[in-house]
């Protein structure tokens, strides 16, 4: 008799096109408000999102050669995204955003994403990937610390009128992913807001 083990659900990553965008859109906003709406009112988030998440300002970000773009998928459908840019000036790349509808998150769609900036930036010659977090999303900030990222950097970000801390951080590429269980980095006093 065969056990009855459930299938994994189809899951997966591509690149993003020109036609994502709306879906981009969508998934962004869902999930700020889930993320962000306990700390950060919505109007505020709202202003942001119609500054910087605009159609035209993601046209134009997705045109840019120094951008990367990538969709999660699961059944088919966009749930997910990751924007990641390179700075050849600065010399440093950075995953700019990362997103998972609520609902679809613990799946290992974030993974994927997060594994296709690493692979990026690889062949792009770059030895870290940075990106930033706001000091509250300590779910996230946990998920970081699980992919090796450590956090070495703070700036104030601003959301309309609301201003947050937001720690900044890379992770190396040279090294693989910590054992679950690992100690958390020498820079853990900064990343758990104390
Ligand atoms: C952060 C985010 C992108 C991660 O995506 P995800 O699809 O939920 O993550 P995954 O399913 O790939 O996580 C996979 C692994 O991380 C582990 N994990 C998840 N949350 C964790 C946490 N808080 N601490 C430690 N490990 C965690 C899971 O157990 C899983 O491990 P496993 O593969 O060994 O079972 C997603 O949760 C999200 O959109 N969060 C809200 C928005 C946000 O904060 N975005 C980043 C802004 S800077």
């Amino acid at each position: 008799m065969t056990e009855n083990v459930p299938a994994p659900l189809p899951a997966g990553i591509r690149p993003w096109t020109v036609g994502d965008i709306p879906d981009v859109r969508r998934i962004g906003w869902e999930t700020w408000k889930a993320t962000y709406g306990r700390f950060i009112p919505e109007e505020d988030l709202r202003a942001y999102h119609d500054e910087h998440y605009s159609t035209e300002a993601l046209t134009r970000n997705f045109h840019r050669a120094s951008t990367r773009g990538c969709m999660a998928l699961l059944r088919g459908k966009p749930v997910g995204y990751m924007i990641m840019s390179f700075d050849e000036k600065a010399g440093r790349c950075h995953v700019a955003s990362i997103y998972v509808l609520p609902e679809c998150q613990g799946y290992g769609l974030g993974t994927m994403l997060m594994e296709e900036a690493f692979r990026a930036a690889r062949e792009a010659k770059y030895d870290r990937v940075w990106l930033g977090v706001m000091s509250e999303n300590s779910p996230t900030i946990a998920w970081y610390h699980s992919l090796g990222f450590s956090f070495v950097e703070e700036a104030p970000f601003t959301m309309g009128k609301t201003t947050v801390r937001h720690f900044i951080g890379f992770r190396l590429l040279t090294q693989g992913t910590p054992p679950p269980g690992s100690p958390p980095d020498l820079n853990d006093d900064m990343t758990t807001g104390s």
